[in-house]
């Protein structure tokens, strides 16, 4: 018998479900559904089965069945992520990481953690801290997104801007590769130069290379304090350009987000939030947080920061006195793509640039808006650079079904590569921004990574059509 669209037939079911189980095999439409999206836009796939594996050595085995018989596999963590690299567009098994959810070791001897790819990012950083340690990345959605997603993406969040991107953490993986195979990519050590680096070639692979099973990953102590302040500003653009005033007076803050009012309103709208009072005929605001072990040093860099904004033209600037001003600010922050996103923006990109050329991006979004007609909300990681564009179109849903609306994300990561930017930050290529690359890599570069995938998945079955089309 012959089921979906007839990539898997029923002989194949029933070994799937020899290995992980009856009840964690399911293709009843609900389920199909549930995994058919993840936060990208309104796209919707059908995969033609679920599996819901415990262990490495069952992915193994359904990998040896799909290798064989050449059946498309999608990897999928939370399903959180905004460049579809977890939907199963070509149907065939979806492989959800959702039972691998055990924290393995906390190693304080060492600063490690050691722990499966299905824990949900906020709890492994609860786990750490509760023995005085850190794993900073944070992405908006770390109540809920898997840290093996964040390693699939390279994941960054307001943190990056001083403690760096995931990839700065990742010591060492295990990794199911397409044939089966069970590997370790390196060691769990602080130094390694032994050999390419197979570690950091699977961070940020989408789900391409390997499906990632275990994670080694390096903690730092956790700093003491934080202190955050809202500041102001009633030009967007000179927010952007007090950005990069920081980092020259000698400042590395823990975070510096950079937001659009059009976007903290939709998001105070969502959250309810009546804690943040928003000055609402601002252009713009900066969220700045230093952290550190000394409280009156982080209180001079504060003041020294506020001071330096007051010269870029910043009005009143809020300080978070209270931990519950602090959580509602970041609340506030944290829930803007979502709500943003229901408000009518539903196209998102994740441009990064080099700091400097921020103020230079943002002056070009708003006139490729006017160009080509669509409204842009802009909010980020602009310490890094990484600028959020949330696109509305008037009748446009995605970013894949209008040709204008096409041409405008071609002129947008034409500027961007111009600026000596690229086209994702953090939320990665998978489906939907592939057919932009050759913007930013040439044919020879493009071939490399096409020939990298033919090595660790000669049958291509491994998420592919992600990053790039099959060949
Ligand atoms: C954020 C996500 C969308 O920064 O990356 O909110
Ligand atoms: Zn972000």
């Amino acid at each position: 018998m012959v089921i979906g669209n007839g990539l898997l037939v029923s002989a194949q079911v029933a070994q799937f479900k020899k290995i992980v189980g009856e009840q964690f095999v399911l293709s009843d439409e609900e389920s199909l559904n549930k995994y058919a999206h993840d936060e990208t836009e309104n796209l919707h796939y059908l995969p033609e089965v679920v599996i819901k594996p415990r262990t490495a050595e069952e992915i193994s085995a359904v990998m040896k069945i799909c290798n064989r018989y050449k059946i498309p596999v999608t990897p999928r963590g939370a399903g959180t992520g905004l460049s579809g690299g977890a939907l199963p567009h070509l149907g065939g098994v979806l492989i959800s990481t959702e039972r691998m959810n055990s924290i393995l070791e906390i190693d304080e001897k060492n600063g490690h953690v050691t722990t499966e790819p299905g824990v949900i990012t906020e709890v492994l950083q609860n786990a750490v801290k509760e023995k005085n340690l850190f794993y900073p990345p944070d992405p908006s959605s770390r109540g809920s997104c898997f840290i093996g997603g964040n390693i699939a993406e390279n994941s960054g969040g307001p943190k990056a801007v001083k403690y760096g991107v995931v990839k700065d953490y990742v010591l060492n993986l295990e990794v199911v590769l397409a044939s089966g195979e069970i590997i370790w990519t390196g060691a769990s050590v602080l130094k390694n130069s032994t050999g390419y680096n197979l570690t950091q070639l699977m961070v940020g692979s989408e789900g391409t290379l390997g499906i990632v099973t275990k994670i080694v990953l390096k903690l730092i102590p956790l700093p003491k304090y934080d202190l955050l302040m809202l500041v102001p500003f009633n030009s967007l653009e000179k927010a952007s350009e007090a950005v990069g005033a920081v980092f020259r007076a000698g400042y590395i803050p823990s975070a510096l987000e950079l937001v659009e009012i059009e976007a903290l309103q939709i998001s105070r709208r969502f959250v309810d939030n009546t804690v943040v009072p928003l000055t609402d005929d601002m252009e713009a605001h900066l969220i700045i947080e230093v952290d550190g072990n000394y409280p009156d040093i982080l209180m001079q860099e504060m003041e020294a920061i506020a001071t330096l904004m007051g010269e870029y033209g910043a009005g009143e600037i809020l300080f978070a006195d209270n931990a519950q001003q602090k959580e509602a600010l970041w609340k506030l922050r944290r829930r803007i793509a979502e709500a943003v996103k229901l408000s009518g923006y539903t196209i998102e990109e994740d441009t990064v640039v080099p700091r400097a050329a921020l103020p230079a991006l943002i002056r070009g979004v708003k006139a490729l808006g006017k160009q080509f007609d669509f409204h842009a909300v802009c909010y980020g990681h602009a310490g890094d650079g990484n600028l959020h564009i949330r696109i509305k179109k008037e009748g446009v849903q995605g970013s894949l079904q209008d040709p204008e609306m096409v041409k405008g994300l071609r002129a947008l990561f034409r500027l961007v590569h111009e600026l000596g930017g690229t086209i994702s930050g953090e939320h990665g290529i998978g489906l939907i921004q592939k057919e932009y690359m050759d913007i930013v890599f040439n044919d020879t570069q493009l071939q490399l990574m096409r020939d990298i995938k033919k090595v660790f998945d000669p049958n291509n079955i491994l998420n592919s059509g992600k990053i790039f089309d099959a060949q």
